[in-house]
């Protein structure tokens, strides 16, 4: 007997299976806080408490396919750091709707987003892992907006995502996108320089350990990770994961879903609760922006 229809039986993602595995828990918390009061562009988002069944979220998930070894989400950009594992949308619809109403709710874009906007992904990073050409340094993501669901009820308190802040010729900045977008007169390829000055070099492999910091980079803080709680910031402020492996036992591993979502050359958002000064002209080619710029 060759291959039967049986064998998929349990194979098949249902519309019910994916409302009861991504239910929301009514009790939830959600709130925006700022990295920095006095820079708008670390505004962030935090949710609480988001499912009622993260650790059934957490086997569907480890249990949907094998990981890969490079983020081959962006066929140019591999590298990242840990151990990743495309995600369909089809698999977790309900979740990717969630995260389309939280930016309408907090105002974060004006523009029209789809359950099919966002490229999910999961994460997985370990004690002992390595990493690649320093992946360790900050970076700033392709897309524009990257949301993280974190599926280790483990953590220590000071795990998240370190942002930084850096000085090339007197200028001060966070965000590349900003930064290009107001006009900074450091041409971007000296920025990509500086960026590149203490990476150890393309394809070469070091322990990953937790940057905290150093000539290039200043911190400006955390955003804490939390088990069953999302994060979510701007991709283009420098940033990089907070994961030391000095925190934790042999054989430790974080697992965490991560949701990118790219506009690209969609118009303008209206910003993470900014308000647009005034209605874009119908001639105007769009601008491939996101909250904060219009
Ligand atoms: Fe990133």
């Amino acid at each position: 007997m060759g291959l039967t229809i049986d064998q998929f039986e349990k194979r098949i993602v249902t519309p019910e299976l994916r409302a009861s595995l991504f239910e929301l828990n009514p009790n939830r918390k959600e709130y925006v806080e700022y990295l920095n009061k006095e820079w708008p562009e670390t505004r962030y988002l935090l949710c609480e408490d988001v499912l009622v069944n993260p650790y059934d979220v957490r086997d569907f998930f480890m249990n949907a396919a094998y990981c890969t070894g490079t983020n081959d989400l962006i066929p140019d950009k591999t590298g990242a750091p840990g151990m990743q594992q495309p995600i369909s949308n089809e698999w977790c619809q309900e979740y990717v709707q969630y995260l389309r109403d939280l930016l309408t709710k907090f105002k974060i874009t004006r523009q029209k987003v789809t359950w099919y906007d966002f490229s999910c992904y999961t994460n997985v990073f370990w004690k002992g892992m390595k990493a690649i050409d320093s992946n360790y340094l900050p970076h700033v993501d392709p897309s524009d907006m990257a949301f993280n669901l974190f599926l280790s009820d483990d953590m220590v308190k000071e795990e998240g995502t370190a942002f930084f802040r850096m000085n090339v010729e007197g200028d001060e900045f966070n965000d590349i996108k900003l930064y290009s977008k107001h006009g900074g007169r450091v041409h971007p390829r000296v920025i990509s320089h500086r960026m590149d000055q203490c990476r150890i070099g393309a394809g070469i492999v070091d322990d990953w350990r937790y940057f905290r910091g150093n000539d290039i980079y200043e911190p400006i803080g955390v955003i804490p990770a939390i088990f069953n709680g999302i994060s979510a910031y701007r991709g283009s402020v420098f940033h990089t994961a907070c994961y030391d492996p000095d925190w934790y036992p042999d054989g430790h591993a974080r697992f965490s879903l991560v949701s990118m979502l790219a506009l690209g050359m969609k118009s303008a958002g209206n910003g993470m609760g900014f308000k647009a000064k005034e209605p874009k002209p119908i001639h105007q080619e769009p601008v491939p922006t996101f909250f904060g710029q219009n």
